[in-house]
């Protein structure tokens, strides 16, 4: 039978899942990471709080390992994220540098972070959620210090300190047309034609089946596409109130299976990562109570219709 990877893999795509360091102990959950994705994501362990906890001392610990693993399965790193307001030290999001300051602790994140990953990170979100759901600049330590300027600063910084690359901004909740992804469009045209160095846009995907499906995927993903950037669907998860029952989850598999197809029918699509594959080690159920069942495998590492649905999409049977 073959892998969710390897089903991509004859697509011309990769299909990842995110981890984090606290899993890694578990055997039967490493078992099927290490052979069902080709390709991984740190979940936390890349974060600006994880890597640079006091200015300047720089801790690569946790981000080393998943790399480590990755690759002796063979498998890409996306790299996430080097710039996010969130989980952020408090000594960055205390504030109160100026914008000089800023800059540059920003730029030496940013260099730091992505010149120890040079050449292990095929992707990087170097900015992530940078937009409000209206599609406006959101307010946070680095747009009130800088401005808008922030994000081709970061970018720069991470093109100069890994040339190979490709640079990522990432968001939630534009996956379908609407304000926040017309402002994503707005953001990244302008970023291009200023000439900033931009090689993707990472659609989240946290999806909810009581909120319905993202409108128009396809024709979102590809008028991204038709910039010249590429675009991958960075953290899918689809979520639902509890309990879950085979209605709700024949739904979810649905929804998977036309997440898949969406990607695959755009050329520029390059690949689809899950947050993480377990409902055993969802964020969802912690940060919405009463909703959770959002991945293709279960708490207990059984597939879901979910995963069954995956398959077929992406070409098994
Ligand atoms: O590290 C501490 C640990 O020391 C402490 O004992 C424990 C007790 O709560 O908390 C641990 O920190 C948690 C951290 O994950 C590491 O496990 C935080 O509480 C928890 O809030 C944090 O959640 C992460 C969340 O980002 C924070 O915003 C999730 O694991 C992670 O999956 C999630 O991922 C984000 C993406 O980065 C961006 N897009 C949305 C996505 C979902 O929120």
């Amino acid at each position: 039978e073959p892998t969710l990877g390897e089903l991509a893999a004859a697509k011309g795509r990769y299909f990842g899942s995110a981890t984090d360091n606290p899993e890694l102990s578990d055997a039967p959950y490493v078992s099927i990471l290490s052979s069902e994705f080709t390709s991984i994501t740190p979940g936390n362990a890349m974060k600006w709080e994880s890597t640079e906890p006091q200015r300047g001392r720089f801790d690569f610990a946790k981000g080393d390992e998943i790399v480590e693993l990755a690759q002796r399965n063979g498998q890409q790193v996306r790299g996430h994220t080097l710039v996010w307001h969130s989980q952020l030290p408090s000594w960055v999001s205390d504030g109160g540098f100026s914008a000089e300051e800023l800059r540059s602790i920003l730029r030496n994140h940013v260099t730091t972070v992505a010149s120890h990953y040079k050449g292990k990170v095929v992707h990087w979100d170097v900015v992530n959620e940078p937009l409000n759901e209206d599609g406006t600049l959101r307010d946070t330590v680095f747009s009130r210090t800088l401005g808008e300027s922030y994000i081709a600063e970061a970018l720069r910084a991470a093109r100069a300190a890994d040339p190979d690359a490709k640079l990522y901004i990432n968001d939630y909740n534009i996956d379908g047309i609407g304000a926040k992804s017309d402002g994503m469009y707005r953001l990244v045209k302008s970023l291009k034609e200023q000439g900033v160095p931009l090689d993707g846009v990472g659609f989240q995907g946290h999806l909810a089946l009581q909120y319905g499906f993202p409108s128009r995927m396809q024709e979102n993903l590809q008028r991204f596409a038709d910039l010249g950037l590429d675009v991958a669907i960075t953290e899918l998860d689809i979520r639902m109130q509890l309990p879950a029952d085979s209605a709700k989850l024949a739904t979810q598999a649905a929804w998977y299976s036309d997440v898949t197809k969406a990607c695959l029918a755009v050329s520029r699509c390059v690949g689809i990562t899950i947050w993480d594959f377990t409902d055993k080690y969802s964020w969802i159920p912690d940060v919405f109570p009463g909703e959770g069942a959002a991945l293709p495998w279960d708490e207990n590492l059984r597939p879901k219709p979910a995963y069954d649905a995956l398959r077929v999409a992406l070409g098994g049977d």
